[in-house]
Formats: structure tokens, sequence, C-alpha cells
């Protein structure tokens, strides 16, 4: 029997089951070499699984996978990386001590004549892949010190920093600006040109359609669909996921009742190079989105809001409640956060998910803390309503996909009963139906009273949620736009100073 040469990546009837679930179940999948390939499908539908089991990094129950025509036999990532599939997981996976130049070169250290790895041809070489990407990281920096996004670029980085016949990208938009996709899609077009394949997964269907030649869409761990991009349109892909009709236009406007006494009040709040002082208020019943890519200060300006930094001058209060200095302080002002960093700021991966639901503030939940049963009882139906898939609430969360893992810790802050909210990247990761469920939820917090501040990269979240936009670029607030007059294109113009129009594909 002759190669297919064509066939750069190749899954036959994959099985794949945990305790609980079954992950996958005769899944077969094939990627065509110098093409993309979208996987699809909502949260835990067995995207990652399959991609662990590409990679490696998971072993198959049953089935086999061939990369380049050759099977991989050993179940090692480093046995796949020889066939010369790489990848960049959902979850970070950065040596945060290191340089990013390891990072970006982890896999490939240049060493000189006696064996050593030599410093300065290791940051160059990592500097010329960093900028070859067309982003501004210094290769020199530490990794750990790095934002999410960055974070993600640098993994981006060292994925295509060899000649890989396949890679892999699993959600690699969840936490980048608009302009940080728009290089990832050049960066993809090249390397598919170079008859690179790529396999990838987005909850964003339209980025699917700007980079995708193929895909297959997953629904609980089966195949439902494999199509040609060009022959298919979003209703039919989002019919695939969800097993029903998803409708995705605009959310419609809570009545609320208007914004009054305010709730959170920074005044000169600044913070060296990454924010000049700046000042914001939030009302009680109101949702501000600071909008903004890394390095706009957008995050920081949040992280100061909710107490996880300590601002350099000038001072956050809350509202009649007086000052927040330090995260415990917020806390018991009432003020919750989801930080852009949720696996290391934001969940006890080894805990429960019912244990990761009571973190919430002292405000809504001491009264729980000498009632296990009810506490439980709490945690259970804060899990139905945000549709928390899980086998067991008992289990630990390192154990649930991406999406539920976020799903968990909005639904911790939901049930917290804050007075305060602020959000980094609220529905990074999470799956089109359920990111409407999340914001109908905080809307309708909202018109309880609920003051809500939002960073995102996202303009149609942010069009859909906020009252008022700050627009963030370089360390300040550039602009300030009513909500209901924001459009994706006017955020995106004021944040970057660029046109739409020029930079559409
Ligand atoms: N190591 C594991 N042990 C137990 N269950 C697991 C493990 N890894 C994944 N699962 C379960 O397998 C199912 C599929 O998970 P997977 O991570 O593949 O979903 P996904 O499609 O990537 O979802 P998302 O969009 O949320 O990232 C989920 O029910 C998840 O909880
Ligand atoms: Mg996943």
């Amino acid at each position: 029997m002759s190669v297919v040469v064509d066939d750069a990546l190749r899954c036959e009837s994959i099985d794949k089951a945990f305790p609980g679930v079954q992950a996958l179940a005769g899944v077969s999948v094939t990627v065509r070499r110098g093409s993309v390939h979208a996987l699809l499908g909502e949260n835990g539908a067995g995207k990652s699984t399959l991609i662990k089991i590409m990679t490696g990094a998971e072993r198959p129950d049953r089935g086999r996978v061939l990369i380049g025509g050759r099977p991989l036999r050993q179940h090692t990532p480093s046995a796949a990386r020889r066939l010369g599939i790489r990848v960049v997981h959902q979850e970070r996976q950065i040596a945060g001590d290191l340089s990013v130049a390891h990072n970006v070169l982890l896999d490939s250290l240049p060493r000189n004549r006696l064996g050593l790895v030599s410093t300065r041809g290791l940051i160059t070489a990592a500097q010329r892949q960093l900028d070859a990407l067309g982003v501004e990281i210094d290769a020199r920096a530490r990794a750990g010190a790095l934002p999410p996004a960055a974070q993600q670029l640098v993994e981006l980085a060292r994925a295509v920093s060899l000649r890989a016949a396949v890679v892999v990208l699993d959600e690699p938009t969840a936490s980048l600006a608009g302009d940080e996709v728009r290089t990832l899609f050049r960066v993809i077009r090249e390397l598919r040109a170079a008859g690179t394949s790529l396999v990838y997964i987005s909850h964003h269907l339209h980025e699917v359609f700007e980079v995708a030649d193929t895909a297959t869409v997953l629904r609980n761990g089966r195949q439902v669909l494999d199509v040609a991009v060009a022959d298919t349109d979003s209703d039919d892909l989002l019919r695939a996921m969800f097993g029903r009709e998803v409708t995705h236009a605009r959310l419609p406007r809570i009545e609320r009742p208007r914004p009054d006494e305010p709730a959170l009040v920074a005044r000169g709040v600044s913070l060296r190079g990454a924010l000049a002082p700046t000042d914001v208020t939030v009302r009680r019943g109101e949702v501000v989105a600071l909008c903004g890519p890394a390095g706009s200060g957008a995050s920081e300006l949040a992280e100061i809001l909710a107490g996880v930094v300590a601002a350099d001058s000038g001072s956050v209060t809350a509202g009649h409640a007086g000052p927040v200095g330090s995260r415990s302080r917020a806390a018991r002002r009432g003020i919750g956060v989801v930080p852009a960093d949720r696996k290391r700021d934001g969940l006890l991966l080894d805990r429960s998910v019912i244990e990761n639901l009571s973190l919430g503030t002292g405000h809504g939940l001491s009264r729980w803390i000498h009632r296990p049963a009810e506490a439980r009882r709490a945690a259970i139906g804060a899990l139905a309503k945000g549709k928390v898939r899980v086998a067991s609430p008992s289990a630990p969360v390192r154990l649930l996909s991406g999406g539920n893992q976020q799903r968990v810790i909005i639904s911790r802050w939901l049930l917290a009963g804050c007075r305060v909210l602020v959000l980094d990247q609220p529905t990074a990761g999470v799956d089109v139906a359920a990111k409407f469920d999340i914001y109908a939820q905080l809307l309708e917090l909202a018109a309880d009273g609920l003051a809500v501040v939002v960073v995102s990269s996202d303009y149609e979240e942010i069009c859909g949620l906020a009252d008022r936009v700050l627009v963030m670029r370089g360390g300040g607030v550039v602009a300030t736009v009513e909500g209901a007059l924001a459009t994706p294109d006017s955020l995106y113009e004021l944040e970057t100073g660029i046109r739409a129009e020029e930079n559409r594909v």
C-alpha cells in the first residue's frame, strides 16, 4: 500500500474514556498538507482530548495516529515531535523562571561547538523568531512576568520555531486582542503557504471562516460533521455543535434602572511603566468596559480596582464601604474578581469543583462556613445555573475542560453576592451558547445593583454588555464611548488608531 503523502495528519477511529465520561468515540480526522483544519464543538466536546492524543500527551484507548504517513507508536510528546508535530496547548506551558528566549527555543536550544548553550546565540535566535511573528516581546525578559496574551505568543513562537509539518493550536486567540489575532492569522497563512498543516481550535466562528479550509465538529465526543468551510455557514456549524438552533443575535437589552450611587471610585491611580494617573467611577447597576490590548493598561487598571495590585499613587474606594487597598480588603468590601490568568490566580486546580465555587468573597458565603450542607446545595444550584459540565461536583477542577473551568470561576462570583465584580476576559474559552448565558446572568445582576467592570478584547461582547466603554492605549484612557453608541469597528479604530476597512482581509 502506498503512503498518501497529501495527508499530513490522520487520526483513525480514536476512542478515549475518562472515569465517568467517554471523551472521544470513533473519531477519524484527516488533515491535508498545506491546509488549515478547524476543530469545533461546545465546551467539553472532546477537542483538547483529541489534540492531546494527536500530539502524544494522551494515549488513545483505541485507534491510531499517523503523522506524515508514519504511525505514532509511542504516545509521548517527544515521539510526536520527532514526527514533525508542534502544539500550543490550551493551558499555558511556560517555564516562568526562565527567559523568554529559553521558552521560545525550549525544543531546540542552540549549542556551540562544545555542546554548551550560548546565551547570546539563544537570545539572538529567539528574538529573530519573535520579530518574525511581528510581536514586541523582549527575548531577555523573564517569561513568568509576562501577561497571559504575551505568554501565548511566546508559545506560538516556540511552535513555529522549527520547520514543523503540523502545527496544532488549541484556542490560540482566547486571550489575544484584535491586532494580535491579525498577526496570528498572517503567520498561519504564511505557514500554510509554505506547506505546513494546521489544526485550529476556536470558539469564534468568524475566525474559522477567515482562516480554515476544512472543519470537523465534535459533540459529546462524537464526530457529527466534516465539511469544507466554503460549503457551510455559521448556522450549520452552530446546529452541529449544539444539536439545536442557537441564535447569535445581539443580546436583548434588559431594562435596568439608571446607574445611581458610586460603587467604586478610583482617583489618580497609576502603575509605573503601565498606567498613567487615571480616574474611574463605576456606579451601582452600571457595566463599564475597559477595552484595550496587552500593554494598554486595561488589565492593570482592573487589577488595581479589584485590589489585586497596589497602585503607585492615588486611591480606590468602594463607595461608602471605604478604601480598597489589598485583595483581602477588597473582598471584605464585596469586590469579586475574575482574573485574566485564572489557572494561576483564580482556581485551586486540585480542589473539588464545590470547594472552588465556595471560595467567593466573605460577603455572600461566610454565612455558609458552618453550614456545609447548605453551601453544597448552593454550589450545586450554581453549577446547574452556570451549566457547568462535570462528571461529579467532588471531582478536582483540573479534570474539567477549559471552558468548564471558566464557568466555575464565573459561577463562583455570581453566587457570592458581591457588590462589585471585576472581570478580565470573562468569556475567553467559553462556547458561544454559554457566553450568552453568562451575559444574561451579568445583566440580571446589574439590574439588581451589581457594579461590573469588564476588560475584554471581544468587541461584540463589549458592545453587548457595556453602558460605558473606556478605550485604553499606551497606559491611559484615550476615549470614553456610550455603550449604546459603540460598534466593533469604532472600538477597533479608537483602540489602534487604524481605520477598520484598511485592515480587513
Ligand atoms: N484527565 C482527565 N480526567 C478526567 N476527565 C477528563 C480529563 N480530561 C478531559 N476530561 C473530560 O473529557 C471531556 C472532554 O474534555 P476536553 O478538554 O477534550 O473538552 P474541549 O472540547 O476541549 O472543551 P473546551 O472547549 O471547554 O476546552 C470533558 O468532559 C472533560 O471533563
Ligand atoms: Mg479544550
